[in-house]
């Protein structure tokens, strides 16, 4: 039996983190191939993981040499109880503590999978939801049908939601799903469980500085980043929370959102699509204050202009919550405020005179001409907003990680 040095005092987690981070001072405890390592982040899970270590140690190593990873952000004593419980366990156990519980579960994850020197890592809840007696069968199905990613699922046959309490967490998880299904028809061909987060994956499919975890999704933020060629599937029935409450919570809900927009839009194309759709949701303000001004009696040309701010306000607002909201950190607001209206401004100055040239020199028609004006412009003013205002700045070391911070 062999212990992993664990930190069951709290006073030098980082240190350790850091020991199990390196392969080389690692040395003879690197697993064989074929073995798992089992990451399981805990945040305050004390009356949890004793028996879990119990019911892993009754189903999984006589089928699979293991180790277990903890990931663990608590408050209360889990690295002590893990440790205690750890002492009756026929395989190697290791805590990180974090100090700082950066990207929350998912961070905890795959700091997990920075340190996981095993071909298959299975991650896993603590709270018992998911049944350990499936690990060995999440790593023999992905080497039985050659899959780099098995996810145990709640949604085909055999596997069901019974411990998911309540109508309200139902619809939300169903609704959850759908969203994220047609959001990624392609990356997620194959998972109809994407929001599971119970899954056996080939270590060399990750590659862990791609990830950007944000909250409880990690299945979601590996499927669509790492790309896993082949993908399997084994049903589960998700069991009641053995001990203690979910940590989830609408602010967690919140975190899910801003967590498919930013994988959606990764690429530049997806970034201009969204850029073009909430232009175009600009109308509505934009058309509601030159009607209120108008009423009032202001003059339609100075309604006009006072009408685009509002318009450029709502496209501020919601391109700063929706589209860059991890890249506000470089610049102050009011910079930023300043960059963007005057971007959309010179959008509708420059106009006019590009439809002079299509028109007068190039002999465009006069439709012909406006529509080739605006795109051009919305490709300039979508360029132009993300090189002056959002562009992280690169030869300043540190700022940019602010990316991977959650606010
Ligand atoms: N390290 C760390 N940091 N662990 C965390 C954190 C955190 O900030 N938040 C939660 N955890 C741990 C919990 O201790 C538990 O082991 C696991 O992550 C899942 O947390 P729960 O609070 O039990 O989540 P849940 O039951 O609501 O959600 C589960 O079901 C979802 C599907 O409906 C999880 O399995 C999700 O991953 C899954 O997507
Ligand atoms: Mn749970």
């Amino acid at each position: 039996m062999s212990i992993w040095p664990m930190d069951a005092t709290g006073s030098d987690e980082d240190e350790d983190a850091h020991e199990l981070g390196d392969p080389a001072l690692r040395g003879a405890e690197v697993s064989e191939p074929g073995a798992v390592t089992i990451i399981i982040p805990t945040f305050n899970e004390a009356g949890n993981v004793g028996e879990l270590l119990r019911r892993l140690t009754e189903s999984v190593p006589s089928r699979l040499p293991c180790e277990v990873v903890f990931v663990d952000d608590s408050t209360d004593d889990t690295p002590a109880v893990i440790a205690a419980a750890a002492q009756d366990c026929p395989f190697p156990v290791a805590v990180i503590h974090r100090d700082e519980p950066l990207g929350g579960l998912g961070g905890a994850v795959v700091e997990g999978l920075r340190t996981a020197g095993s071909d298959w890592v299975v991650v896993m809840d603590a709270d018992l939801q998911h049944p350990p007696a499936l690990v060995p069968e999440l790593v023999a199905a992905g080497e039985s049908t050659n899959a780099d990613l098995v996810v145990a699922s709640r949604y085909i046959a055999g596997g069901s939601r019974a411990g998911l309490a309540g109508g309200y967490r139902i619809a939300v998880s169903r609704g959850a799903t759908w969203l994220t299904k047609a959001l990624f028809p392609r990356r997620l061909r194959g998972i109809s469980d994407p929001m599971s987060g119970f899954f056996a994956i080939r270590r060399s499919v990750v590659t862990a500085d791609a990830l950007k975890p944000l909250g409880y999704k990690i299945l979601l933020e590996l499927a669509v980043r790492c790309r896993p060629s082949e993908v399997a599937e084994v049903p589960f029935v998700f069991q009641d929370r053995f001990a203690g409450e979910s940590k989830s919570s609408a602010k967690e809900g919140m975190r899910f959102l801003r967590h498919l927009v930013e994988l959606r839009t990764a690429s530049p194309v997806a970034r201009m699509l969204v850029f073009g759709l909430i232009g175009l949701s600009g109308f509505v303000p934009n058309l509601l204050a030159l009607h209120a001004l108008n009423n009032a009696g202001m003059h339609y040309l100075p309604a006009e202009i006072l009408a685009n701010q509002a318009g450029v306000a709502w496209n501020f607002l919601l391109i700063e919550l929706l589209l860059f909201r991890s890249r506000r950190g470089h610049r102050h607001w009011a910079d930023r405020v300043g960059r963007f209206a005057l971007i959309a401004n010179a959008d509708l100055v420059l106009r006019i005179p590009l439809i002079a040239l299509f028109v007068g020199e190039w002999g465009m028609g006069v439709l012909t001409a406006t529509v080739a004006a605006l795109l051009l412009t919305f490709v300039l003013r979508f360029a132009g907003t993300e090189a002056l205002v959002y562009l992280p700045r690169r030869n300043r070391s540190g700022r940019n990680n602010r990316d991977r911070k959650v606010a």
